[in-house]
């Protein structure tokens, strides 16, 4: 069965109170939208098309990479109106998957379940019963079978009582959208075209309709306001930490732990509490990340201790180094093994060697540092003239005194020593001693200045 995924995402999200389109706001990182795109890829979607109203050209931007077919609704005359726009567009056969652009945590496992049991003619909903269904369509049934869906606002009080609703999740045949939507009326309490009004058609026409429910409430919860959405947030990572559990990782608190992209982890990984990790990182076995840290695009090799409030951004760690409190690694920091980065330490653009150690108050930018070499506190490689960057090399077993800066372009050489807070402007040879600065005065008996009596 070919299938089509159709996003409704026209809708203007007022209640969020925003600039940014409701489908641009982002969950756990990414926009609403770029997770329900990401399940129709899951599912191998023929064609994805989503119907778009308010802020077209910024979604449309976002999205530019993907392949998705843009359905202009010019007026959001309701969930069948938005459905009906895209018919132009829609293939003849096989059967489309609709969903919501504002609905962004449904599980590829549920849509496959729900195309398993729907036909190539009929409809498949997504229902979920729920102890207060205000507000909601209800699934009206007889003897089990599903008879109608019925607005909130058109319904009995009889059928206000039904708790069993309709998600606005379905699996419905092409050929038959193509029939239905155009006999679509608005002709009800909102003045609205209801995609829902096609379930009574289905049965006027004998075909199937059927149901599955999600196997978690919250994957088919919409967002319309920032209480939803940051309820929805907790839930989303709710889940994502109890999947890192099932897979080994140590988390001391799963309730205050984030994952706003993807983790890939060794064997007894631990995580302490407020840990934020973003896009793509990668943690090996052993791994330890203290309290508060923050990492994004980042790869961390086996053996490797963090300790608390260390930021990392596209960086890639060696094994057994150990980093922190209070270090960050910039975009191009390449750490070896058992290196030593401690507090107060930036590193940018630049890769240290094996064993190396830069352990207070240090800044290497676009620099190489060889291995065994020791950085003292404060040394600083003064990368930038104001106009233009430049390298610092650092060789093998070389030693930096403290509070030195060293003005790139310049090399120190294998096991050349640097005294302490020396301005080094010019290469160091290997196994050398430089040492700029001015010699010690000293004065004895030295009388200080005194307070002037007025
Ligand atoms: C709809 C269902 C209701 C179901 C509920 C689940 C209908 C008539 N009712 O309610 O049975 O319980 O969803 O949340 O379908 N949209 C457009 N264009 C429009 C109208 C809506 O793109 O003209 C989009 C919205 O952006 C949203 C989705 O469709 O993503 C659902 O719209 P919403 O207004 O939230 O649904 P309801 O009509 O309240
Ligand atoms: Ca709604």
């Amino acid at each position: 069965m070919s299938t089509s995924v159709i996003i409704l995402a026209a809708g203007k999200g007022t209640r969020m109170r925003s600039s940014l389109p409701k489908v641009l706001q982002p969950l756990a990182g990414r926009p609403l939208l770029a997770h329900v795109i990401e399940t129709a890829k899951q599912l191998n979607a023929e064609n994805i098309i989503t119907i778009y109203g308010h802020g077209g050209d910024l979604v449309q931007q976002a999205f530019a990479h993907e392949q998705v077919q843009w359905v202009e609704q010019k007026e959001q005359l309701g969930t069948g109106h938005a459905v009906k726009v895209t018919l132009p567009v829609l293939p003849q056969t096989g059967v489309s998957l609709i969903l919501s652009g504002d609905v962004p945590c449904i599980r590829p496992a549920t849509l496959q379940r729900l195309l398993d049991v729907s036909t190539e003619t009929g409809i498949g909903l997504v229902t979920l019963t729920l102890p207060d269904a205000t507000g909601y369509g209800r699934i009206v049934r007889n003897n089990g079978e599903i008879q109608a869906i019925v607005e909130h606002k058109d319904a009995s009080d009889e059928q206000r009582q039904i708790k069993e609703i309709n998600t606005g999740i379905y699996c419905v045949s092409n050929a038959k959208l193509h029939e239905w939507l155009p006999r679509l009326s608005n002709n009800n309490a909102q003045g609205e075209y209801y995609l829902t009004d096609i379930v009574a058609m289905a049965l006027a026409d004998s075909m199937q309709v059927v149901s599955v429910e999600p196997e978690q409430a919250f994957e088919v919860d919409g967002v319309n306001d920032r209480v939803q959405l940051a309820a929805l947030e907790r839930q989303f990572q709710t889940a994502q930490a109890k999947a890192l559990m099932q897979q080994g990782v140590h988390l001391i608190d799963p309730s205050r732990f984030d994952l706003r992209g993807t983790l890939k982890v060794g064997q007894d990984v631990r995580i302490d509490i407020n840990v934020i990790i973003e896009g793509e990182c990668e943690l090996g076995d052993g791994v330890e990340i203290g309290a508060g840290c923050v990492i994004k695009n980042t790869k961390i090799a086996a053996g490797t201790k963090v300790q608390p409030y260390s930021v990392f951004d596209s960086a890639i760690v060696g094994e057994n180094t150990q980093i922190g409190p209070f270090a960050r690694l910039r975009p191009g920091a390449k750490l070896a093994a058992e290196v030593h980065i401690g507090n107060f330490v930036e590193v940018k653009n630049s890769t240290v060697g094996h064993g190396s150690k830069a352990n207070h108050f240090t800044y290497l930018g676009d620099a190489e540092v060889g291995s065994g070499s020791n950085i003292g506190a404060g040394t600083i490689t003064c990368n930038y003239d104001g106009a233009n960057k430049f390298k610092t090399i650092i060789g093998d077993h070389a030693f930096i005194g403290s509070n030195s800066s060293l003005v790139a372009p310049v090399q120190i050489g294998n096991g050349a020593t640097v005294g302490a807070g020396s301005t080094i402007t010019r290469d160091v040879a290997e196994n050398s001693l430089a040492v700029e600065r001015s010699k010690q005065f000293a004065k004895e008996n030295y009388q200080r200045p005194q307070k002037i009596k007025k």
